[in-house]
C-alpha cells in the first residue's frame, strides 16, 4: 500500500497529474582502467586507492565516444523499458559537466542521435548533483501539464577533463551515463519529493579553471593544465558528508517517513568512506546502502542514475519500494530525493 504523504509538495497533491518513472537505463564504456593500470601512470597503489576511496576500477570512453553517445545508449535502454518511441518525447534534459562541446547543448545532439525531433532540449549543469536536479525539473514540467513525456539523462566523459598526471584526482573518476523516462501516468511510481541546495561561495573546492568566459582557452591555459578539473579533496569530503546528511534528513522529514522505511539508499558514488559516514549519520543499516563505485569510480551526474538502474536490474529494488537518492558535487551543489519505485 502506498504511504500517506502530507507534504504539500508531494506529487499526490497535484490534482489529476502523477509523475512516474516508466523506464530506466544505463551505459558504461567497454574499456576498464584498473588501479593496477594507474600504478603505471602515477605514483599510487591499489592499496591506497581501495582504502581511501573503495574504487577498484573505472570505465573509460573511447576517443571517438562522446558524452552524447553514452547518453544515447542509456536513453534508448530507458525508452525500451518504458515502451516509448523517440517521437513521443516532449523534453530532453541532460545533466553533465562534460558536454560534447560548450555549445550547442549535448541535449540537442542527443535529440538528433535518438531522433526525438519533436522534443525541446537543454543541458543542466549541477555537477554530481545533476541527476536529482534533472528529476525535479522533469517532474515539474509534467506536473505543470507542459509535457507528458520527459527524458532525463546524467552523462559524463570525465576522462576528458581528468589530469592523468595528478594522482590526487585521476584515480577518482570514470565515464558513463544513466537515463530515465518520466511520464504522466495513473499508477504512481516515481519521484515523491526532492530537495536541492547550493553554496557558490565554495565553488573553488572543485572546479575547472579555464575554457569559460573568465579564462578562455589559450596557449598559456593549456600549458598551465587549466582545462582539467581541480579539487580540494579534504574540504570537499567534509562538505559532502554534511550536505548529504542534511539533504537526506530534510527530504525524509518532508515525506514524513523514517529511514527504516527506505528499502535502498543510493548515495552519490564518490568515496566509500563518504557513503558509510552518511549512512551511519542517517541511521541506515549497512545493507540498506547501495554501492557500486568499486566498478565505476565517480561518474558525476551519471552516478546515481547508473546505480539506480543496477539496483533495479539486480532486484535490490522492486516495484513499490521506497528509494532514497542523495547527491553532492561541485558548485557546491547537493540534493536528495525519495522515489517510490
Ligand atoms: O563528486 C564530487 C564529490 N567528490 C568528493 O566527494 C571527493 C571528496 N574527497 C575524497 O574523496 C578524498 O579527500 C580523497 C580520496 C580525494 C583523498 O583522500 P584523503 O584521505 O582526504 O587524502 P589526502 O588528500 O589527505 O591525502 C593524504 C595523502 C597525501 O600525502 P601527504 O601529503 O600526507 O604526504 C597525498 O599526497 O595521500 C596522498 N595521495 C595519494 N597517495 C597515493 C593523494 N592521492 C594519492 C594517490 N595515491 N592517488
Amino acid at each position: 500500500m502506498s504511504p500517506k504523504f502530507k507534504n504539500p509538495r508531494a506529487r499526490h497533491n497535484f490534482v489529476g497529474r502523477t509523475c512516474s518513472i516508466t523506464g530506466i537505463g544505463s551505459y558504461v564504456p567497454e574499456k576498464i582502467l584498473t588501479n593496477h593500470d594507474l600504478e603505471k601512470m602515477v605514483e599510487t597503489s591499489d592499496e591506497w586507492i581501495v582504502t581511501r576511496t573503495g574504487i577498484r576500477q573505472r570505465r573509460i570512453a573511447a576517443k571517438d565516444e562522446f558524452t552524447s553517445d553514452m547518453a544515447a545508449k542509456a536513453a534508448q535502454r530507458a525508452m525500451k523499458m518504458a515502451g516509448v518511441t523517440a517521437g513521443q518525447i516532449d523534453l530532453i534534459v541532460v545533466a553533465t559537466i562534460t558536454p560534447d562541446m560548450p555549445f550547442p547543448a549535448t541535449a540537442c545532439l542527443l535529440q538528433h542521435k535518438i531522433g526525438a525531433t519533436g522534443a525541446a532540449a537543454f543541458d543542466l549543469e549541477a555537477a554530481c548533483s545533476g541527476f536529482i536536479y534533472g528529476l525535479e525539473i522533469g517532474q515539474q514540467f509534467i506536473m505543470s501539464r507542459t509535457y507528458d513525456t520527459v527524458l532525463v539523462v546524467g552523462a559524463e566523459k570525465l576522462s576528458a577533463i581528468t589530469d592523468w598526471t595528478d594522482r590526487n584526482t585521476c584515480v577518482l573518476f570514470g565515464d558513463g551515463a544513466g537515463a530515465v523516462i518520466l511520464q504522466n501516468r495513473e499508477r504512481s511510481h516515481g519521484l515523491l519529493t526532492a530537495v536541492m541546495g547550493a553554496d557558490g561561495e565554495k565553488g573553488d573546492l572543485l572546479f575547472m579553471p579555464a575554457g569559460g568566459s573568465r579564462c578562455p582557452a589559450s596557449k598559456s591555459t593549456v600549458n598551465a593544465r587549466m582545462h582539467y578539473l581541480r579539487m580540494e579533496g579534504k574540504e570537499t569530503f567534509k562538505n559532502a558528508i554534511q550536505a548529504m546528511k542534511s539533504a537526506a534528513t530534510e527530504v525524509l522529514r518532508r515525506c514524513e517517513i523514517d529511514i527504516s522505511r527506505i528499502k535502498c539508499v543510493i548515495p552519490h558514488q564518490a568515496n566509500r568512506r563518504i557513503i558509510d559516514a552518511v549512512g551511519e549519520r542517517l541511521g541506515a543499516k549497512p545493507e540498506q546502502l547501495f554501492v557500486n563505485l568499486e566498478k565505476y569510480g565517480n561518474t558525476s551526474a551519471a552516478s546515481v542514475a547508473i546505480a539506480l538502474d543496477e539496483a533495479v536490474a539486480s532486484g535490490r529494488v522492486t516495484r513499490g519500494d521506497l528509494v532514497l537518492l542523495i547527491v553532492f558535487g561541485a558548485g557546491l551543489t547537493w540534493g536528495a530525493a525519495v522515489i517510490e519505485w
